[in-house]
């Protein structure tokens, strides 16, 4: 590759398209100080391809002005940030202390069974990705999970096949 074409794929926006790099310079509007602004510039990406790649995160850097490391440093810290892709559902199962006295482990299980996975998979269809969270504020409905922006409990672990259907 040409100097010249590096240098026109960089000006392209190095990775981010056109709605995102006005959707960051958006928020960035709202933070005096642009490392404050990362992370919302991290959902926007998310939001539109699924997950943060190790370009996006340069991308985000340079049009944020800071530096990719700062950038990875949040995203890695911020655990609703994937840094891998993911599938088209995302099954996030609270492990915290009051779900697992109300049967985390046989959620989790039933989970495992039904989707072929574990923790940090993803099915071979695509479809799930399953991972564990800290407690998702909804300790009076344990044991719950979220499947994309979705509470669900008290889930019953008989029940957890049925509530996968309806997330085709
Ligand atoms: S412990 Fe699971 S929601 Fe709080």
């Amino acid at each position: 590759m040409t100097e010249q074409v590096v240098r026109i794929l960089g000006a392209s926006g190095s990775g981010l398209s056109a709605a995102e790099r006005a959707e960051i310079e958006a928020e960035m509007r709202h933070y005096p100080d642009p490392r404050a602004a990362s992370i919302e510039a991290l959902k926007i990406v998310q939001q539109h391809r699924g997950w943060v790649s190790d370009e996006s995160v340069r991308a985000v850097a340079e049009l944020l002005g800071i530096t990719a490391a700062d950038v990875d440093g949040v995203a890695t810290f911020y655990n609703l940030i994937y840094r891998h892709p993911v599938g088209r559902h995302v099954i996030k199962v609270c492990d915290s202390i009051a779900c697992h006295l109300t049967g985390y482990d046989e959620v989790r299980d039933a989970l495992y069974a039904t989707l072929g996975v574990v923790h940090g998979g993803t099915t071979a269809d695509g479809r799930f990705t399953l991972l564990p969270i800290c407690c998702l504020g909804a300790c009076d409905r344990g044991p719950c999970l979220l499947i994309d922006d979705d509470l669900h409990g008290p889930v019953d672990p008989a029940a957890v096949a049925a509530l996968l259907d309806a997330y085709p």
